[in-house]
């Protein structure tokens, strides 16, 4: 029941910072060590490789979990689109273990490569919103997202559910095979901060329903860019867009306009930077720079530590590899608004079905 929200949407966007509450409280006991299957842990550490499966939203949240892999568990790991690895499979490494991302456990895609890997008796995680459901069955293990039910065809809290299970299963993995970045990787805490951080944005909707009608309500194009995990949530950021508002967005690696799509550059087309990383942020800012130069209105998504006084939208500062949590909901909201501006269903947009059985 949407209670009194418009739309579903809404709803889910605003139910976020309770979904990292209760993760918390799911996975972390009192002393903030992670509560995964040992049995679990033991089989992804005998792994060499870690691969991650998933489509549209879910693939984006694995690749953000990847970088929390790498980092602490040390653990090689690439994120796949599950439509592309069903029928072009790369060359494995010796142990593989799998990851399926899915809200709803029942992308016919990804459960293709599942009929794959069990067939070839490859250890798997599914990492799902439904209990039961056919990728959870047949994967080896479960993670549950306890997101509740996500009814807006458009996917958001389920998004950032994911990467915060990610962020359970990379420290637990990383404290079982004694390493010291996960053991510093204080998430209770992190998460802690996340929530009130994300509390602090959807307390601030107004002023992102009015940039959206200062800048996002006419355009039929818009980019999204970053670097590292700004790159990810862009791509994450652009989609939110597309399918709600029908505006053709882009997210984009923001070192990588000018080798071509910046020529697509009008005056008024919206480019939006995220920058929450200290080694990027100057670069992805000169970027802007070029994108205004020729026309372009720039708005920022920034973290506290590296704003500076024109900023659009000031994230509170959270660890460097949880910042996708914080800024995907400023365009999360961006999306919205400028879905209901347009007087669209926003969260049944055309064309689309809230889970794709089809491959
Ligand atoms: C976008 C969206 C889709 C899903 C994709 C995978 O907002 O919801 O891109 O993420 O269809 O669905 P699941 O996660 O159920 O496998």
């Amino acid at each position: 029941d949407k209670g009194a929200y418009p739309f579903y949407m809404l709803k889910e966007i605003d139910e976020q910072p309770a979904v990292m509450r209760r993760l918390v409280s799911e996975y972390l006991d009192a002393d903030g060590q992670p509560m995964v299957e040992e049995q679990m842990l033991a089989d992804i550490a005998d792994a060499d490789h870690i691969y991650i499966i998933g489509a549209g939203t879910s693939y984006h949240a694995g690749l953000v979990g990847a970088r929390m892999f790498e980092k602490f568990a040390k653990t090689p790991t690439t994120v796949h689109v599950s439509s592309e690895f069903a029928y072009e499979q790369p060359l494995l490494s010796a142990k593989p273990f799998f990851i399926f991302l899915s809200q709803s456990g029942e992308t016919a895609d990804s459960r293709e490569v599942l009929v794959n890997v069990n067939k070839n008796h490859w250890p798997s995680l599914t990492i799902t919103n439904v209990d039961k459901s056919t990728l959870s069955r047949e994967a080896t293990y479960t993670m549950l997202l306890f997101a509740g039910p996500e009814i807006a065809v458009a996917s958001t809290k389920a998004y950032t559910a994911q990467i915060a299970v990610e962020a359970v299963l990379a420290k637990a993995l990383g404290e079982y095979l004694k390493s010291e970045d996960a053991k510093d990787f204080d998430l209770k805490h992190e998460l802690a901060t996340v929530a009130n951080g994300m509390q602090a944005i959807t307390d601030s909707k107004d002023k992102l329903e009015e940039i959206v009608s200062h800048y996002l309500s006419k355009p039929r194009n818009a980019f999204y860019i970053g670097r590292g995990v700004d790159w990810a949530v862009s791509l994450e950021a652009a989609l939110k867009l597309k399918e709600i508002s029908y505006v053709q967005a882009e997210g984009f690696a923001s070192g990588e306009l000018k080798h071509g799509t910046i020529a697509l550059i009008e005056k008024g087309t919206p480019v939006i930077g995220i920058i929450t990383q200290d080694r990027t942020a100057g670069l992805t800012r000169s970027n802007l720079e070029e994108t205004q130069a020729r026309g372009a209105s720039i708005l920022t998504i920034v973290s506290r530590h590296l704003a500076k006084e024109d900023d659009t939208v000031i994230l509170p500062d959270v660890n460097p590899y949880l910042t996708p949590l914080l800024s995907v909901v400023p365009a999360q909201l961006l999306a919205y608004y400028t879905s209901l501006g347009k007087g669209l269903d926003v969260d049944k947009p055309r064309n689309l079905a809230k889970s794709v059985t089809v491959q």
